[in-house]
């Protein structure tokens, strides 16, 4: 074991991909795991008592939609009584008072809840189901269970109006609202080209977002996630590969980001063949891009590379075909002309191409 890698902190537990709505920014990979590959509530729960073992103090437990297993009360019992802070990643649909409180009284400690737009009937457009009334009902369970309460938007060009989103999240009673521009992962790189925000839009966006930043300020929380493509530098993705978290997807593989299966190079470990101890310190995966190593020029030498790590090591690999590359992004980067020409030209598309489903619940 390398004593030098710290343990994770977070661990995003994917417990399906089913999933009630058919969101087209999804970045979730383009083959979902089926409910037969689903690991099975044995599985979670020991995959919960290793990720604690080893030091995981957040468990984030998501999907899909995690409301569709039946064994979440189980689930959070256990990540809750081991010590763990539990957070819900969920659309709201099939979130009832008694779920709610059920979750509550077994340690659920904060929701994250997703919004896909101000507007009810865009909303349920960008959705794929009608599914914005209960959005706005789920929130005011959470607010009454009195549970910390975070709403997600992720922006692109059919809902990127931050003014109305705020407005929204303030309504709903929202803790922290995380405004974030799509990273084209997984199902949302089908739609890049009809997801883009125009230059304009993201202009406009900032100065109201940082004004309401401001008033709001002890009230509500605002996340801002910039478009990356559009700035000079890279966003820092993961806090580093293999520095904080690790994502388990629903058929029990481990991966250093929740869009990693998208790096086609990468082995894949999965907690049904290896100990999750063994996959965090040891693994091929796990330490390819950990720390600076790895890192060729420009990165090798840069002032910034403590500070953004080289960037998105999936971008990289999707825009480059090599994991191992700068972050086309970066303004230092030798392939920065290829982010420029996506920008120039991101192609035509006539409407969304729908996320498809794994089946019901
Ligand atoms: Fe970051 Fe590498 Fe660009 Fe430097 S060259 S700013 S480390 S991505
Ligand atoms: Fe995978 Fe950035 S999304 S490393």
């Amino acid at each position: 074991m390398d004593v030098t890698v710290a343990p994770p902190l977070g661990m995003l537990a994917e417990l399906t991909h089913r999933c009630p709505l058919h969101c087209p920014y999804c970045s979730n990979p383009v083959e979902l795991a089926t409910r037969a590959d689903e690991l099975t509530t044995a599985q979670w729960l020991a995959v919960l008592d290793a990720a604690r073992d080893i030091g995981v103090l957040q468990v984030h437990l998501s999907g899909g939609e995690p409301l569709a297993r039946h064994d979440l009360p189980e689930l959070v019992s256990r990540a809750a009584g081991i010590g763990c802070y539990v957070n819900l990643v969920t659309s709201g649909l099939g979130l009832t008072a008694g779920r709610l409180s059920d979750l509550v009284e077994r340690g659920l400690a904060h929701v994250q809840l997703s919004v896909q737009g101000a507007e009810p009937d865009r909303a349920d457009r960008i959705a794929g189901a009608r599914a914005h009334r209960h959005k706005l009902a789920a929130a005011a369970l959470v607010k009454e269970q009195d549970v910390p309460l975070t709403v997600n938007v992720v922006l692109h060009k059919e809902n990127h109006d931050v003014g109305a989103l705020i407005a929204l999240a303030e309504e709903m009673g929202a803790d922290r609202l995380e405004l974030a521009n799509t990273q084209y992962y997984g199902w949302a790189l089908r739609n890049r080209a009809a997801l883009m925000p125009t230059p304009a839009q993201l202009a406009a966006a900032e100065p109201v977002v940082r004004a309401a930043a401001q008033r709001l300020r002890g009230a509500m929380e605002i996340v801002y996630v910039v478009a990356d493509h559009y700035e000079k530098y890279p966003k820092p993705c993961m806090y580093g590969w293999g520095a904080r978290q690790l994502t388990v997807a629903p058929n029990g593989d481990v991966l250093p980001c929740p869009a990693a299966s998208a790096i086609t190079t990468l082995p894949v470990e999965n907690v049904k063949t290896r100990p999750l101890r063994e996959i965090w310190y040891d693994s091929a995966s796990f330490n390819a891009y950990r720390g600076e190593e790895w890192m060729s020029e420009p990165c090798r030498t840069c002032d910034r590379r403590s500070a953004d790590f080289g960037g998105c090591r999936c971008q990289a690999f999707q825009l480059l075909g090599d994991a191992a590359a700068t972050d086309p992004v970066c303004s230092r980067s030798p392939d920065r002309g290829v982010v420029d020409l996506l920008l120039r030209s991101p192609g035509e598309q006539d409407g969304f191409v729908m996320r498809g489903s794994v089946g019901a619940r």
